[in-house]
Protein backbone atom coordinates (compact mmCIF):
# COMPACT_ATOMS: atom_id res chain seq x y z
CA UNK A 1 0.00 0.00 0.00
CA UNK A 2 1.64 3.35 -1.06
CA UNK A 3 0.09 6.24 0.85
CA UNK A 4 0.81 9.64 1.05
CA UNK A 5 -0.35 12.60 4.06
CA UNK A 6 -1.45 15.77 2.47
CA UNK A 7 -1.78 18.64 4.95
CA UNK A 8 -0.78 22.14 6.35
CA UNK A 9 2.67 22.15 8.70
CA UNK A 10 1.20 21.07 11.99
CA UNK A 11 -2.07 18.88 10.85
CA UNK A 12 -0.93 15.95 12.36
CA UNK A 13 1.00 14.00 9.49
CA UNK A 14 3.67 12.36 11.30
CA UNK A 15 1.14 11.61 14.12
CA UNK A 16 -0.82 9.56 11.91
CA UNK A 17 1.86 8.83 9.29
CA UNK A 18 3.41 6.85 12.54
CA UNK A 19 0.54 4.76 13.55
CA UNK A 20 -0.07 3.88 10.00
CA UNK A 21 3.19 2.90 9.76
CA UNK A 22 3.08 0.37 12.93
CA UNK A 23 -0.84 -0.58 12.08
CA UNK A 24 0.35 -1.94 8.30
CA UNK A 25 3.91 -2.76 8.72
CA UNK A 26 5.18 -0.01 5.84
CA UNK A 27 8.21 2.14 6.44
CA UNK A 28 7.26 5.74 7.56
CA UNK A 29 9.82 8.25 4.90
CA UNK A 30 9.50 11.80 6.47
CA UNK A 31 11.35 14.15 4.03
CA UNK A 32 11.27 16.55 7.05
CA UNK A 33 12.62 13.86 9.69
CA UNK A 34 15.55 13.33 6.86
CA UNK A 35 17.02 16.69 6.34
CA UNK A 36 16.61 17.18 10.57
CA UNK A 37 18.86 13.64 10.74
CA UNK A 38 21.35 15.24 8.00
CA UNK A 39 21.38 18.61 9.88
CA UNK A 40 22.46 16.65 13.27
CA UNK A 41 24.93 14.24 11.62
CA UNK A 42 26.58 17.90 10.07
CA UNK A 43 26.34 16.53 6.54
CA UNK A 44 26.67 18.53 3.19
CA UNK A 45 23.05 18.32 2.39
CA UNK A 46 21.82 18.75 5.98
CA UNK A 47 24.04 22.20 5.71
CA UNK A 48 22.42 22.83 2.46
CA UNK A 49 18.61 22.23 3.97
CA UNK A 50 19.12 24.39 6.87
CA UNK A 51 19.37 27.55 5.44
CA UNK A 52 15.46 26.96 3.65
CA UNK A 53 14.01 24.99 6.90
CA UNK A 54 15.51 27.62 9.11
CA UNK A 55 13.38 30.48 7.22
CA UNK A 56 10.32 28.24 7.16
CA UNK A 57 11.06 28.01 2.84
CA UNK A 58 10.96 24.67 0.76
CA UNK A 59 14.20 22.87 0.23
CA UNK A 60 14.77 22.96 -3.55
CA UNK A 61 12.97 20.52 -5.49
CA UNK A 62 16.82 19.40 -7.11
CA UNK A 63 17.70 18.39 -3.82
CA UNK A 64 14.66 17.35 -2.40
CA UNK A 65 13.10 15.19 -5.10
CA UNK A 66 16.45 12.83 -5.69
CA UNK A 67 16.81 12.45 -2.28
CA UNK A 68 12.85 10.53 -2.30
CA UNK A 69 13.56 8.87 -5.08
CA UNK A 70 16.87 6.75 -3.39
CA UNK A 71 14.55 6.23 -0.63
CA UNK A 72 11.65 4.42 -2.10
CA UNK A 73 14.02 2.59 -3.97
CA UNK A 74 15.43 1.11 -0.67
CA UNK A 75 14.57 -3.03 -0.23
CA UNK A 76 11.89 -2.02 2.58
CA UNK A 77 9.73 -0.19 0.62
CA UNK A 78 8.79 -3.29 -1.73
CA UNK A 79 5.40 -3.89 -0.25
CA UNK A 80 4.62 -0.01 0.26
CA UNK A 81 5.32 3.45 2.71
CA UNK A 82 3.53 5.86 4.12
CA UNK A 83 5.19 9.51 2.57
CA UNK A 84 4.90 12.76 5.03
CA UNK A 85 5.92 15.66 3.75
CA UNK A 86 6.49 14.47 0.23
CA UNK A 87 5.42 15.53 -2.37
CA UNK A 88 5.19 19.10 -1.47
CA UNK A 89 5.30 20.58 -4.83
CA UNK A 90 3.20 20.22 -8.28
CA UNK A 91 6.77 19.35 -9.96
CA UNK A 92 7.68 16.71 -7.29
CA UNK A 93 4.25 15.38 -7.35
CA UNK A 94 4.70 14.89 -11.12
CA UNK A 95 8.41 13.15 -10.34
CA UNK A 96 6.33 10.54 -8.04
CA UNK A 97 3.93 9.82 -10.50
CA UNK A 98 6.49 9.55 -13.63
CA UNK A 99 9.07 7.22 -11.32
CA UNK A 100 5.50 4.75 -10.37
CA UNK A 101 4.33 4.73 -13.53
CA UNK A 102 7.68 3.34 -14.91
CA UNK A 103 7.32 0.30 -12.74
CA UNK A 104 3.87 -0.10 -13.33
CA UNK A 105 2.78 1.41 -9.90
CA UNK A 106 0.69 4.12 -8.53
CA UNK A 107 -0.45 5.91 -5.37
CA UNK A 108 -3.34 4.24 -3.45
CA UNK A 109 -4.27 6.61 -1.21
CA UNK A 110 -3.83 10.59 -0.51
CA UNK A 111 -4.92 11.16 3.26
CA UNK A 112 -5.94 14.94 3.65
CA UNK A 113 -5.50 15.88 6.92
CA UNK A 114 -7.61 18.74 7.35
CA UNK A 115 -7.01 21.77 10.10
CA UNK A 116 -7.94 25.07 9.64
CA UNK A 117 -4.99 28.04 10.00
CA UNK A 118 -6.17 29.05 13.80
CA UNK A 119 -5.63 25.39 15.20
CA UNK A 120 -2.06 25.50 13.52
CA UNK A 121 -0.39 27.45 15.64
CA UNK A 122 -0.92 26.69 18.93
CA UNK A 123 -0.08 23.38 18.16
CA UNK A 124 3.05 24.41 16.65
CA UNK A 125 3.55 26.20 19.91
CA UNK A 126 3.04 22.91 22.21
CA UNK A 127 5.06 20.43 20.16
CA UNK A 128 8.46 18.83 21.59
CA UNK A 129 10.27 16.46 19.38
CA UNK A 130 13.00 14.34 20.37
CA UNK A 131 15.60 15.02 17.84
CA UNK A 132 16.80 11.48 18.78
CA UNK A 133 14.53 9.21 17.56
CA UNK A 134 11.99 11.74 15.77
CA UNK A 135 9.07 10.87 18.68
CA UNK A 136 6.96 14.22 18.77
CA UNK A 137 4.67 15.23 21.95
CA UNK A 138 2.73 17.90 22.91
CA UNK A 139 2.86 19.41 25.89
CA UNK A 140 -0.99 19.40 26.47
CA UNK A 141 -2.47 17.10 23.86
CA UNK A 142 0.49 14.53 24.27
CA UNK A 143 2.27 15.10 27.13
CA UNK A 144 5.57 12.76 27.45
CA UNK A 145 5.92 10.54 30.90
CA UNK A 146 8.78 13.06 32.47
CA UNK A 147 8.66 16.67 31.30
CA UNK A 148 11.12 17.17 28.63
CA UNK A 149 12.08 13.80 27.94
CA UNK A 150 11.54 11.00 25.10
CA UNK A 151 9.37 7.78 26.72
CA UNK A 152 10.89 6.12 23.69
CA UNK A 153 14.54 7.00 24.18
CA UNK A 154 15.04 8.76 27.21
CA UNK A 155 16.69 11.74 25.30
CA UNK A 156 15.99 15.71 25.58
CA UNK A 157 12.64 17.02 24.07
CA UNK A 158 13.23 19.94 21.79
CA UNK A 159 11.07 22.82 20.13
CA UNK A 160 11.95 22.90 16.57
CA UNK A 161 13.96 25.91 15.56
CA UNK A 162 10.95 25.87 12.36
CA UNK A 163 8.47 26.38 15.20
CA UNK A 164 9.01 29.99 16.20
CA UNK A 165 5.29 31.60 15.71
CA UNK A 166 6.86 33.93 12.63
CA UNK A 167 8.12 30.86 11.23
CA UNK A 168 4.98 29.07 11.20
CA UNK A 169 3.15 31.97 9.78
CA UNK A 170 5.59 31.54 7.03
CA UNK A 171 5.34 28.18 6.63
CA UNK A 172 1.63 28.51 6.50
CA UNK A 173 1.88 30.44 3.44
CA UNK A 174 4.26 28.33 1.39
CA UNK A 175 2.17 25.96 2.07
CA UNK A 176 -0.94 27.64 0.67
CA UNK A 177 0.98 28.37 -2.31
CA UNK A 178 3.05 25.64 -3.21
CA UNK A 179 1.11 22.56 -1.50
CA UNK A 180 -2.40 23.06 -1.25
CA UNK A 181 -2.84 22.79 -5.19
CA UNK A 182 -1.73 18.89 -4.72
CA UNK A 183 -5.18 18.29 -2.53
CA UNK A 184 -6.77 19.16 -6.72
CA UNK A 185 -4.12 17.46 -7.86
CA UNK A 186 -4.59 14.23 -6.11
CA UNK A 187 -8.62 14.52 -6.23
CA UNK A 188 -7.72 14.53 -10.46
CA UNK A 189 -6.37 11.23 -9.95
CA UNK A 190 -9.07 9.87 -8.20
CA UNK A 191 -7.21 9.01 -5.24
CA UNK A 192 -7.57 11.92 -2.55
CA UNK A 193 -9.60 11.01 1.24
CA UNK A 194 -10.24 13.72 3.39
CA UNK A 195 -10.18 13.66 7.29
CA UNK A 196 -10.92 15.68 9.71
CA UNK A 197 -7.65 16.35 11.58
CA UNK A 198 -9.18 18.46 14.55
CA UNK A 199 -10.63 15.66 15.85
CA UNK A 200 -8.69 14.02 18.72
CA UNK A 201 -5.24 12.12 17.53
CA UNK A 202 -6.99 8.71 17.91
CA UNK A 203 -10.55 9.13 16.47
CA UNK A 204 -8.49 10.98 13.39
CA UNK A 205 -6.60 7.52 12.83
CA UNK A 206 -9.81 5.47 13.22
CA UNK A 207 -10.87 7.63 10.10
CA UNK A 208 -8.27 6.55 8.44
CA UNK A 209 -8.12 3.06 9.11
CA UNK A 210 -12.09 3.10 7.78
CA UNK A 211 -10.65 4.29 4.76
CA UNK A 212 -7.63 2.67 4.46
CA UNK A 213 -9.80 -1.08 5.53
CA UNK A 214 -8.10 -3.54 8.12
P1 LIG B 1 8.25 18.76 7.95
O1 LIG B 1 9.08 18.15 8.98
O2 LIG B 1 7.54 17.90 7.00
O3 LIG B 1 7.26 19.77 8.64
P2 LIG B 1 5.75 20.22 8.26
O4 LIG B 1 5.10 19.75 7.06
O5 LIG B 1 5.82 21.67 8.40
O6 LIG B 1 4.92 19.45 9.21
P3 LIG B 1 5.17 19.24 10.69
O7 LIG B 1 6.13 18.11 10.91
O8 LIG B 1 5.49 20.55 11.34
O9 LIG B 1 3.71 18.85 11.16
P4 LIG B 1 2.93 17.47 11.08
O10 LIG B 1 1.80 17.61 10.13
O11 LIG B 1 3.86 16.31 10.88
O12 LIG B 1 2.31 17.45 12.52
P5 LIG B 1 2.67 16.60 13.84
O13 LIG B 1 2.15 15.22 13.69
O14 LIG B 1 4.07 16.79 14.25
O15 LIG B 1 9.15 19.77 7.10
C1 LIG B 1 9.98 20.72 7.72
C2 LIG B 1 10.69 21.54 6.67
O16 LIG B 1 11.52 20.66 5.88
C3 LIG B 1 9.82 22.25 5.65
O17 LIG B 1 9.39 23.50 6.13
C4 LIG B 1 10.79 22.36 4.48
O18 LIG B 1 11.70 23.41 4.66
C5 LIG B 1 11.54 21.05 4.53
N1 LIG B 1 10.92 20.01 3.71
C6 LIG B 1 10.38 18.83 4.15
N2 LIG B 1 9.87 18.12 3.13
C7 LIG B 1 10.09 18.85 2.01
C8 LIG B 1 9.76 18.67 0.65
N3 LIG B 1 9.11 17.58 0.20
N4 LIG B 1 10.13 19.65 -0.24
C9 LIG B 1 10.79 20.73 0.18
N5 LIG B 1 11.09 20.98 1.45
C10 LIG B 1 10.74 20.05 2.37
O19 LIG B 1 1.71 17.36 14.86
C11 LIG B 1 1.96 18.70 15.26
C12 LIG B 1 1.71 18.86 16.77
O20 LIG B 1 0.33 18.72 17.04
C13 LIG B 1 2.41 17.80 17.63
O21 LIG B 1 2.83 18.38 18.83
C14 LIG B 1 1.32 16.74 17.87
O22 LIG B 1 1.53 16.06 19.08
C15 LIG B 1 0.06 17.60 17.88
N6 LIG B 1 -1.10 16.91 17.29
C16 LIG B 1 -1.12 16.07 16.21
N7 LIG B 1 -2.37 15.65 15.96
C17 LIG B 1 -3.17 16.25 16.88
C18 LIG B 1 -4.58 16.22 17.14
N8 LIG B 1 -5.42 15.49 16.39
N9 LIG B 1 -5.04 16.97 18.16
C19 LIG B 1 -4.19 17.72 18.94
N10 LIG B 1 -2.85 17.78 18.74
C20 LIG B 1 -2.36 17.07 17.73
MG1 LIG C 1 5.98 16.15 10.66
ZN1 LIG D 1 13.48 9.73 21.43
Amino acid sequence: MKIIMLGAPGAGKGTQAKKIAARYGIPHISTGDIFRANIKGGTELGMKAKTFMDQGMLVPDEITIGMLMDRIHEDDCRNGYVLDGFPRTIPQAESLTEALKGMGEAIDYAVNVDVPDENIVSRMGGRRACVACGATYHVEFNAPKAEGVCDTCGEKLVLRDDDKPETVQKRLNVYHEQTQPLIDYYKKAGVLKEVDGTKNMEDVFQDIVAILGV
